[in-house]
């Protein structure tokens, strides 16, 4: 099989990681791809926004199948466009991506479905969001609509923060046309987790749980980030809540998706809260989590290929993936100043020999090659994740690999983890 896989952070690097090691598999390539794709495909030089040229070449290499790694093309309309050239796509229609790029859409979604989620309302005027901010009160969420680079979330503590956010979101217009809309919803209270399903249009096959560490700073301190780190399996997260969440969220979503003629397929990602009685949706993605997709897929022992195809052809019903019992942790290092302000082209030392750590692999996210050297070249640089046989271990491990690692302008939390590991002794 000739495979294309779009994107070119770490989590792509994992896929491309998963799907090289398939004896199905004849040619990857990677559009854009990074230096750590390039030791395993062939990067193409496309943007991912590119959705003329990811078809064009596809059609010019006689490519079998497509797999985006982000949701922007996915939004933008790549799957269909490939569609109406007979090649096989592991993602969803523009339609369906709606799941990802409007956040009204998934509610409308979750309440027809009967999904459990928070009690929300959609606005488009101003004074009426203002009302009824105080007619919910404190602490509530503000959300822009549409898609805001993961900046459009404000989890208001105050009554005035969230005056604030619906102002900075409706009337200054912070994040411009994506905001046009907001939609207003009961916080929620509990432990977050990311559960993953590939889906096929009907059929849903679970691809593993984590915990990712959104804020910037140890201690859940700071501003959000795209993920600082992640670990699977989350002790707060057991077979009675993935049961639930496959029968209450994941399940009825594509039933849903399906009787409106938009059929899911590709990878779903559920955001959850879980609360006492259960997980309760906060969002859904229409792609792979990053860095969840660099912490699970080291667990898969099956080969991704076959299910990923499965997926395009609503045969999933068939696939059965195994998994390796152990736990999963990832540390993500950053250029000193992300989510803010940062340098790049500070060289990195060291990749190679903690590459050849048991149980390691680091996957690149924002690196560049030069002369022989590799260069950091973005806000989240590095992925490290490892396994072991507990969390424990696992994180242990990432952490030795990352002491490893000589970069003078890099940073990362310190405390991937370690709730999940006080939770688990707790629970023992
Ligand atoms: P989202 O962009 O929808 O993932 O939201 C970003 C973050 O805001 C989530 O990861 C949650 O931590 C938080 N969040 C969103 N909606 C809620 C909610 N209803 N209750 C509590 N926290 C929320
Ligand atoms: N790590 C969260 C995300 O991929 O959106």
């Amino acid at each position: 099989m000739r495979v294309l896989i779009v994107g070119s952070g770490g989590r792509e690097h994992a896929l491309a990681w998963a799907i090289s090691a398939s004896p199905l598999l004849t040619e990857l390539f990677v559009a854009p791809g990074n230096p750590g794709t390039a030791a395993l495909a062939t990067n193409v030089p496309l943007r991912t926004n590119d959705i003329a040229g990811l078809v064009n070449f596809a059609v010019a290499q006689k490519v079998d199948l497509v797999v985006p790694g982000p949701e922007a093309p996915l939004v933008a309309g790549l799957a269909d466009a490939l569609a109406a050239q007979n090649i096989a796509c592991c993602g969803p229609s523009a339609a369906a991506a709606q799941l990802e790029g409007s956040k009204r859409f998934t509610k409308e979604i979750a309440d027809a479905a009967g999904i459990p989620t928070a009690a929300w309302k959609a606005f488009t005027e101003a004074d009426e969001a203002h009302d009824y901010v105080e007619e919910i009160g404190a602490p509530i969420v503000i959300k822009a609509d549409g898609l805001a680079a993961g900046k459009g979330v404000v989890v208001a503590a105050t009554l005035d923060e969230a005056h604030e956010a619906v102002t900075a979101i409706m009337e200054d217009k912070v994040h411009g046309a994506a905001g046009a809309e907001i939609v207003i919803e009961q916080c929620l209270v509990g432990e977050e987790i990311s559960v993953f399903a590939l889906c096929d249009g009907e059929d849903a096959l679970y691809l593993g749980c984590a915990a990712d560490h959104k804020r910037v700073g140890d201690g859940d301190t700071g501003p959000n980030t795209g993920g600082m780190g992640a670990i699977s399996p989350p002790p707060w997260a057991g077979q009675a809540i993935i049961d639930a969440t496959m029968a209450t969220i994941i399940r009825p979503a594509l039933g849903e998706m399906a009787r409106r003629g938009m059929p899911f397929r590709g990878f779903l990602f559920a955001g959850l809260m879980v609360e006492e009685d259960g997980p309760k949706l906060i969002e859904f993605n229409v792609r792979f989590g990053d860095p969840e997709c660099e912490t699970l897929l080291p667990l898969l022992r099956s080969d991704l290929l076959p299910a990923l195809v499965a997926a395009t052809e609503g045969e999933l019903k068939h696939v059965d993936l195994r998994w390796r019992d152990a736990a999963s942790a990832t540390v993500v290092m950053c250029s000193k100043g992300y989510p803010g302000a940062y340098a790049t082209g500070g060289e990195i030392f060291g990749l190679e020999e903690v590459g050849a750590l048991p149980e390691v692999t680091v996957f690149h996210a924002g690196t560049m090659a030069d002369q022989g050297g590799i260069l950091a070249n973005g806000g989240r640089v590095l992925a490290v994740n490892a396994t072991g046989a507990d969390l424990q271990e696992a994180v242990t491990r990432a952490y030795e690999a990352v002491d490893k690692i000589e970069w003078a302008d890099g940073f990362c939390r310190r405390d991937i983890g370690r709730r999940a590991i006080f939770a688990a002794q707790a629970r023992k």
